[in-house]
């Protein structure tokens, strides 16, 4: 449910565009519909609103440093495969990144969802949107400008919860002021899933990404010192760089047709640029 004080706001679907179509494909994947599993989660966090924000909106390149420790311990556990990433933008500042299973023998496993459930996702949805949905393992995206999602299947998570599942997580981000920010987690599961998957899945997704996370531990501590080395001093005398996958030849190709600006690469902050550029158009100034 979205609602805005400005009477001169444009229509929801205006305002999304085409990134209505990804939406769709994230939170109708089943027909039942979903429902938030318990409750929310609300944390304090060091650093500017937008570090935050872009690193969901498309931060596909610093998973391998940043998240070092977890491959490293094989907390991460066997992956499904090589994988592709590419990242999706409009104009309205909404982006969203998602990474696929390269091998196309490898169906399902992506999903972590019972059988059940599997027999009829995609009911409701388009064939290409489908598509977008089937051997993804990983989706984050940014619905501008404070609005965060990620869904993602990981396969090992401890001996309490064996095997392969998947989960799902709203966050909204909320300023404080310059130097702090207000983060509140959602753990979103299909409402026609077991209890006990329900149970294994936000399990799941408090452990990789909730408050007290292996995830957050590594980004939380990141916006944390960008904002010491940078908030202050730095930020406001040099500029910041946003160069990275500026014009270098795009490699991937999406097993799917979606709208959007979509980006056939990963390594890039395409998306980040697409953010930043719609906020400072909305403050009236330039880069
Ligand atoms: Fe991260």
């Amino acid at each position: 449910m979205f609602a805005t004080w400005n009477p001169d706001a444009p229509p929801l679907m205006d305002f999304l565009g085409d990134y209505a179509w990804y939406l769709k494909a994230f939170f109708e994947l089943f027909p039942g519909g979903m429902e938030v599993y318990g409750g929310a989660h609300q944390v304090d966090i060091r650093g500017n609103w937008k570090i935050h924000a872009e690193n969901f909106s498309g931060d596909g390149y610093h998973l391998q440093n940043a998240h070092r420790t977890m491959f490293d311990l094989g907390v991460m556990g066997e992956q499904a495969g090589a994988v592709e990433g590419f990242v999706v933008n409009v104009p309205t500042g909404h982006s969203i990144r998602a990474q696929y299973v390269v091998d196309e023998g490898t169906p399902h496993i992506p999903f972590g969802y019972e059988e059940a459930l599997l027999a009829e996702a995609g009911r409701t949805l388009e064939q290409e949107q489908v598509k977008f949905r089937q051997r993804t393992s990983v989706i984050h995206g940014l619905v501008y400008p404070n609005l965060l999602l990620i869904t993602t299947a990981p396969l090992y998570f401890g001996e309490d919860a064996k095997g392969s599942t998947a989960f799902t997580q709203l966050r909204s981000v909320t300023p404080i002021d310059a130097h702090h920010h207000r983060v509140t987690y959602w753990s979103l599961v299909p409402k026609d899933a077991s209890d006990e998957w329900k149970a294994k899945s936000y399990l799941y997704s408090t452990r990789q990404h909730g408050a007290a996370s292996y995830f957050e531990a590594d980004d939380l501590e990141n916006f944390r010192r960008i904002d010491a080395a940078l908030g202050d001093q730095v930020a406001g005398t040099d500029p910041f760089n946003y160069e990275l996958g500026e014009g270098v030849a795009t490699a991937t190709v999406p097993p799917w047709k979606g709208p959007g600006n979509v980006v056939h690469q990963d390594l890039t902050e395409a998306n980040q640029r697409n953010m930043v550029r719609r906020y400072l158009q909305q403050m009236g100034t330039e880069a």
